[in-house]
């Protein structure tokens, strides 16, 4: 029975442990530009023994950007503050990851934080505000507050963006990122494109599934292309769109087979609004099932994610082939050290090792080591 705590190789990648740090965007970053936060926010991550830190929603295009404060990866001077954070990452033993995305006609919002709207629901800027056009498949604006009607792709844009995915796996990998993501979820570009919600294209990308799922599969064949071997691609697909007659669990299913043969090593299974009438019933646990029938179904290793909080629950998941790993989101921002408690709440602290720094004075049951001469 596979732990928790065992490792998972993936290509030539090997992973600690089967705990994930789920991509979150910081909007932290000036023209796409890691800095201090991102090296100390997740590298305080590797430090608490994750296995994985796949890095926030990076923009392959300044104008994919969901804000102004999102991390890039359109140009080749992103690559140096990259390198400093997988370098950081590496020597305390998590397996660097990024997630590259495009969000279409999510994008031109405030940061959450400042519009006063929770993750996924900025509000749209005015041109004076800083405005920018954005584009999708069709020219029909996500809808809610978010009025801004985006520009239909034409196909030269369907060749630019699929072409700066491909831009932007180069540049992760001179980054020395090990796992690339790409953000196939949450309503970007990606759903966009294969949920026929947002979809009414009437040329060869839009129609039929095949037509929908078009512009992912060539996205992911540009991709691995590039990608080395070695290194894992993972995509992150929503399971259903949850609303009538949108992109369906049985599409999902379908899709994933679609990229395992493209070379997709890891499907990061979730489920998300496209629009905003889904009525998604969040839960604790809730995507887990959507996982467990991807990964037994299109025979590929899959991610469990949302709202798992637990050691118990994540353990579970693991041990009854539910998924390959989990993915933790805001339990990682409340306990950095979570892989560590829960180690300890399976009874299995050993299999943690801390940095050099803390190892001495923190190995073995808590508390059983005196400060005494060590100290001195
Ligand atoms: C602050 C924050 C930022 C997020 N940014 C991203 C992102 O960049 N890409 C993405 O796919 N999901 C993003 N998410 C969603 C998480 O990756 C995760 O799927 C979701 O929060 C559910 O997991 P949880 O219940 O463990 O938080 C974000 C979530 C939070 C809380």
């Amino acid at each position: 029975m596979t732990h928790l705590f065992d490792p998972l190789t993936l290509r030539g990648v090997t992973l600690r442990n089967r705990i994930g740090v789920s991509p979150m965007c910081q909007y932290s970053s000036t023209d796409g530009l890691a800095n201090d936060w991102h090296l100390v926010h997740l590298g305080a991550r590797a430090v608490g023994g994750a296995g994985l830190i796949i890095m926030e929603d990076t923009a392959v295009l300044p104008e994919g950007r969901i804000t102004l404060a999102d991390n890039g990866l359109w140009s080749d001077d992103h690559i140096a503050p990259l390198g400093r954070v997988t370098s950081f990452l590496k020597a305390h033993g998590a397996v660097p990851g990024i997630q590259i995305g495009y969000a279409g006609r999510k994008g031109s919002t405030t940061i959450p934080w400042e519009g006063g709207r929770p993750q996924g629901e900025g509000r749209s800027l005015r041109a004076e505000e800083g405005a920018w056009e954005t584009l999708a498949p069709s020219a029909e604006a996500f809808g809610g507050e978010r009025v801004a009607v985006p520009r239909a792709m034409t196909q030269d844009d369907i060749a630019r963006v699929q072409a700066a995915f491909a831009q932007a796996a180069r540049r992760a990998d001179a980054a020395g990122f090990d796992l690339l993501e790409l953000h196939g979820g949450w309503g970007y570009i990606f759903q966009q494109f294969y949920s026929p919600v947002a979809n009414h294209r009437t040329d060869g990308y839009g129609g039929g599934f095949a037509q929908r799922a078009r512009f992912t599969v060539e996205t992911v064949r540009a991709v691995r292309q590039v990608w080395p071997d070695r290194k894992p691609l993972a995509f992150r697909m929503a399971a259903t769109d949850w609303i009538d007659g949108g992109w369906t669990p049985e599409e999902a299913v379908e899709l994933a087979r679609l990229l395992k043969g493209e070379g997709v090593d890891l499907v990061d299974v979730i489920s998300a609004a496209v629009a905003p009438q889904a009525r998604v019933p969040w839960g604790p646990l809730f995507q887990v099932p959507f996982s467990e029938r991807i990964r037994r179904e299109a025979g590929v290793a899959t991610t469990a994610v949302g709202f798992i909080t637990e050691a118990s629950e994540a353990q579970a998941i693991v041990a009854d082939g539910k998924a390959d790993l989990v993915l933790l989101a805001r339990a990682m921002l409340r306990d950095p050290h979570w892989p560590v408690h829960a180690a300890e709440a399976l009874g299995v602290g050993d299999r943690i090792t801390f940095p050099n720094q803390y190892e001495h004075w923190l190995s073995g049951r808590p508390g059983s080591r005196p400060l005494g001469d060590r100290h001195a």
